[in-house]
């Protein structure tokens, strides 16, 4: 009996270790956001020893639990009809709201869900969910793009793909099939889909043929860049929740197939080292202390090492790419991009990357609009019902869905 108390004793206490991490008192609903974190954590190490068994790959397996206990078949309701379908060859899910009365034609958002490049799908609930919303409440056309995803494809294959499918989509008889206004699409995304959609209207923006289909771009704490893991989102948001620094810096060296052996060095800038030429100049398009304000950078210090391991760069050079961090485009690119909405939340890594893009944007001359959210974590504008139901999570998503029917 005693012994078996001491034993439930320490499984308690074990427990509570694992799940409690510091939060600040400003994020919202801080216990719930403690357990959500504390599920996903173990998931993740679940699928880390699935690894390290040699049973799978560790992305595979963590999709594989997200895709089995998420996923929803497309079921129509009476203000949407739901439909799996393929664009050229790339599978989407395609919601449509009802018409307005006044008006015959509807207006569109073609939406690339997050994951890292490599996990969830337009199928799980918490996408379909968000897309029947924008569908029933914008009365438009929602385009959710089903890409393919790490490890069965990488970097820039994810690219092509929602580039293929958003070409087909934009063909005249394809709009017309979906009584879509060609005038009134957007395209949008949140995290690794917040990176790809502004991969693809800056494609698109220098493209003659396809430079005004697009009216909007709407990114939702948006992955922009792998040059400056220490911004001060990064420095402030080392351990937060859902997405920890060194997470999101393994998605980035699983995006190239890069060598996981790398992460320590990258977590401490070596990659971007003075002794690396090639970044020297884009690292100064991310240059934070000028493109943040001094509310945001406090007393943060940027992290620039002098020797650091060129090595990274010789083997990943995808890393500079504008194709991977869009943030470092030329100013002639970003120029000509539509008129712009980017969410970004206070505990989030990304934070910065999502300003610093507004700032660029503003400078080149393009309407942007930065919705802050003080109480935000990476993630949130997904996580609307009940039990995953945060307060932050429906402003989110409603504030991100008044921006859109209000500009598109
Ligand atoms: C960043 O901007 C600051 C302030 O404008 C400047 O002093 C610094 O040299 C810049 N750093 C880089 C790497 O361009
Ligand atoms: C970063 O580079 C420096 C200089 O080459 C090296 O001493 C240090 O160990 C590296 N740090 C990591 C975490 O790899
Ligand atoms: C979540 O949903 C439950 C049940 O509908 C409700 O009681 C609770 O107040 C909601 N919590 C938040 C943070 O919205």
């Amino acid at each position: 009996m005693r012994s078996s108390c001491v034993v439930l004793t320490a499984l308690v206490a074990l427990a509570a270790y694992y799940i409690y991490i510091p939060l600040p008192s400003s994020v919202s609903d801080p216990w719930k956001l403690m357990l959500l974190d504390a599920t996903f954590r173990s998931a993740e190490h679940v699928c880390e020893l699935i690894q390290y068994l040699g049973l799978s790959h560790q992305l595979l397996a963590l999709n594989f639990i997200i895709t089995s206990v998420g996923q929803k078949n497309a079921w129509s309701s009476a203000r949407v009809k739901v439909t799996d379908t393929d664009f050229d060859g790339v599978e989407v899910r395609v919601f449509e709201g009802s018409p307005k009365p006044e008006e015959p034609l509807k207006r569109s958002v073609l939406y690339i869900h997050g994951g890292g490049w490599a996990l969830a799908s337009a199928k799980i609930r918490y996408y379909d969910d968000l897309c029947t919303a924008m569908a029933e409440e914008l009365n438009a056309v929602i385009v959710s793009i089903e890409y393919s995803l790490v490890p069965k494809v990488h970097f820039p294959e994810q690219i092509h793909e929602v580039v293929r499918a958003t070409k087909y989509f934009l063909q005249p008889e394809v709009l017309q099939k979906y009584s879509v206004d060609p005038g009134r699409i957007g395209i949008s995304g949140d995290s690794a889909g917040g990176n790809l959609a502004t991969v693809l209207a800056q494609q698109f923006s220098q493209d003659a043929n396809l430079k005004n289909k697009i009216k909007v771009q709407a990114l939702i704490y948006p992955v922009l860049q792998a040059l400056d893991f220490n911004t001060p989102s990064y420095q402030q948001n080392v351990n937060a929740p859902v997405l920890p620094r060194s997470v999101m810096v393994q998605y980035w060296v699983h995006y190239f197939k890069g060598n996981s052996d790398f992460v320590q060095a990258m977590i401490v800038n070596n990659h971007t080292s003075l002794v690396v030429v090639e970044a020297t100049a884009l690292r100064a398009r991310l240059n934070w202390t000028s493109l943040l304000p001094a509310s945001i950078t406090k007393n943060y210090k940027p992290v620039v090492q002098t020797t650091g391991d060129a090595r990274i760069i010789r083997e990943i050079p995808q890393l500079l790419d504008a194709r991977s961090a869009p943030l470092i485009a030329d100013q002639d690119v970003l120029q000509h991009l539509p008129k712009t909405y980017i969410l970004t939340c206070e505990h989030d890594v990304l934070r910065d990357d999502g300003i610093m893009y507004a700032k660029r944007l503003e400078s080149a001359g393009v309407e942007v609009t930065l919705d802050h959210f003080a109480d935000g974590f990476h993630g949130c504008m997904i996580f609307t019902s009940w039990p995953t139901n945060f307060s932050v999570g429906i402003r989110t998503r409603n504030s991100y869905i008044k921006w859109l029917d209000q500009n598109l």
